[in-house]
């Protein structure tokens, strides 16, 4: 994605400015008072990987692995990765998806900095500043590099709070034909003491949404995208369907004599934690497949939110979604299109530093459509003209289905240039990108 195609001249020199200015806008280098720096060092390579089934698949992998090395950290901690890239041809950079990063450290090439290519590196640094479940990826070549291999998990954990008995971070990936948790196409056993407080981070990886249900105990979904919600309810047989990009995380007590069972999509048994001997008869949630999906805006407790569908807007704007022939390149192809252009021809949404911007996605065609704006959390002011009756709902991943119509709502408080874009990267690669460009 960093080719910029055939921009007109002038739009190209314009683009450059920003570029210039951008690369500029780099991260601290010191961590809040009291927060203490982490380094890592991040080197991509071509690798084969065993999973646990003892089946061998050809990856672009972080260190020889995949998923990369988890990246974690504590809130006000400075976070540095040095990245690497030993031989990966097609170039590669780190963007940390979700995390609201100064807009030169977000890793999109032709946009924040250049493709890392072999024998290069390029040093990241931000402070760990939202506590929460996140991830990384390459932004190069992108729909192929995530598919590859090239992603890993991101947790920072907030200062005060007391860290729970068991904190399990599943990244969900389809990697050679295979659903994969972490590293595992096998699914995950682990004895767990009865009692013990349990956190599963659930994160999409994938290109498509992915249904999870959660068998054996009632739990709580406690946070989407990273952001808490409020006073969420006790959910039993609910499914919970997570857009291609986010994140889900489930808080619930290991129960004692019995089993927790983790489905992907019905038919994937991801991960069991017993607690006593093991479980007779059918596992749990063997009839997950009729349970009915949560609906996100109607779950957890109402709280004030700083803006809402009342509040007057700086910026509007709407981008209307679908597929259909595009000229871009010369020659008439079929792209995935915003407001009827593919990139690089979509124009880029114009805002000023401190505008409360409102933007409407309406998806006109027959894919669902992840939408994901870089270094902004949007809130959801309605979906399909409804408003959220539960939790205010902030997310950085929406999962615009056929047909429907979501109004999300941002504060422009990150100068720079950023990426708003359709994180089916498959798409992404076929013109379902815009910028998002501070004047
Ligand atoms: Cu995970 Cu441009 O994004
Ligand atoms: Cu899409």
């Amino acid at each position: 994605m960093s080719a910029m195609g055939d921009m007109s001249a002038m739009g190209h020199a314009r683009h450059q400015d920003r570029m210039r200015s951008v690369t500029e806008l780099r991260g601290p280098d010191t961590p809040d008072q009291g927060g203490a720096v982490r380094r890592f060092t991040l080197t991509a390579r071509t690798a084969t990987v065993t999973l646990s089934s003892g089946r061998r698949v050809s990856a672009w992998t972080f260190d020889g692995r995949v998923p990369g090395p988890p990246i974690t950290a504590v809130q006000g901690d400075l976070v540095e990765v040095r990245l690497r890239n030993a031989d990966i041809s097609a170039g590669v950079t780190l963007h940390w998806h979700g995390y609201d990063v100064p807009s030169g450290e977000d890793g999109v090439p032709g946009l924040t900095q250049e493709a890392v290519m072999p024998g290069q590196e390029f040093v990241y640094r931000f402070r760990a500043e939202q506590a929460g479940t996140f991830w990384y990826h390459t932004h190069e070549v992108s729909d192929l590099g995530v598919r590859m291999g090239l992603y890993g998990t991101l947790v920072v954990t907030p200062r005060a709070a007391a860290p729970a008995g068991l904190d399990l971070t599943l990244p969900v990936h389809t990697f050679a034909g295979a659903t994969v948790a972490g590293d595992h196409d096998r699914p995950i056993e682990q004895t767990v003491a009865a009692g013990t407080a349990v956190r599963l981070r659930l994160i999409d990886t994938d290109n498509d949404p992915h249904r999870f249900t959660l068998a054996g105990t009632p739990y709580r979904l406690v946070a989407v995208d990273g952001a808490d919600l409020h006073e969420p309810g006790v959910l039993t047989r609910s499914a919970l369907r997570l857009a291609a990009g986010g994140r889900y995380d489930l808080a619930f007590t290991m129960p004692a004599g019995g089993s927790v069972v983790l489905r992907v999509d019905d038919r994937t048994v991801a991960l069991t934690l017993s607690s006593g001997a093991a479980a007779t008869g059918q596992s749990p949630g063997a009839d997950g497949a009729s349970w009915p999906e949560l609906d996100l805006t109607r779950y957890g407790t109402p709280a004030p939110t700083p803006f809402t569908a009342r509040t007057p807007a700086d910026r509007r704007f709407t981008l209307v979604l679908d597929r259909g022939l595009s000229l871009a390149g010369g020659r008439p192809l079929y792209a995935y299109t915003v407001n009827g252009d593919a990139f690089p021809d979509i124009p880029p949404q114009t805002v000023a530093e401190g505008d409360l911007v409102r933007f409407t996605v309406v998806n006109r065609g027959s894919d669902t459509h992840p939408w994901h704006l870089h270094g902004h959390r949007v809130l959801v002011l309605s979906r399909n003209g409804r408003a959220p009756t539960g939790s205010p709902l902030w997310l950085d991943t929406f999962d615009v289905r056929p047909g429907e119509v979501w109004e999300v709502a941002f504060r422009a408080d990150n100068p720079g240039l950023w990426m708003n874009h359709c994180h089916n990267l498959g798409h992404a690669d076929q013109g379902m990108v815009l910028h998002l460009a501070y004047e």
